[in-house]
């Protein structure tokens, strides 16, 4: 069973806002799809991203794993408690299977905000979005 830490409004409103910001700077000259994702470290630190492309398309790095590279860069302790993401799309954005595995990596107990453009969401787990993960704890 999972068991969810109930979000204020304020907060959610406050991580897809931050989400939302990381997309306007989403270097998307291919798919001109932008995506933008934001989210709160274990210290209560916050950091967004955004994907950035690349000619060779195969090198595209989502927003996700680039708001997550940036905390990690940046902080010993990532432990991410909340993740946000955001996409100009009716549906609510969905991360990749690469994100979902980078998003166990740093946070395992993590609530995530998928957002649609009208900022309407629904929150899943780390759990939700890759039961039965491979993760650090198979390799202790
Ligand atoms: N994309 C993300 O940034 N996050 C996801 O989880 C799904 C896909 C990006 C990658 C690429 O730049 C564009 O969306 C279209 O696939």
């Amino acid at each position: 069973m999972t068991v969810t830490k109930a979000i204020s409004d304020e907060q959610i409103k406050y991580m897809i806002d931050l989400a939302e910001q990381g997309k306007d700077n989403a270097y998307v000259p291919y798919s001109k799809y932008p995506v933008g994702a934001s989210i709160m470290t274990g210290d209560g630190e916050y950091f967004n991203g955004c994907n950035v492309e690349n000619a060779s398309f195969g090198l595209t790095n989502c927003a996700e794993r680039t708001a997550i590279f940036k905390a990690v860069s940046e902080s010993k302790k990532t432990n991410i408690k909340l993740l946000a993401v955001i996409a100009d799309s009716e549906n609510f954005a969905s991360p990749c299977g690469a994100c979902r595995q980078v998003i166990m990596e740093f946070g395992q107990d993590a609530q995530i905000i998928l957002a649609n453009k009208s900022k309407e969401y629904r929150i899943v787990s780390s759990e939700d979005l890759l039961p039965g993960a491979f993760t650090k704890n198979e390799l202790e």
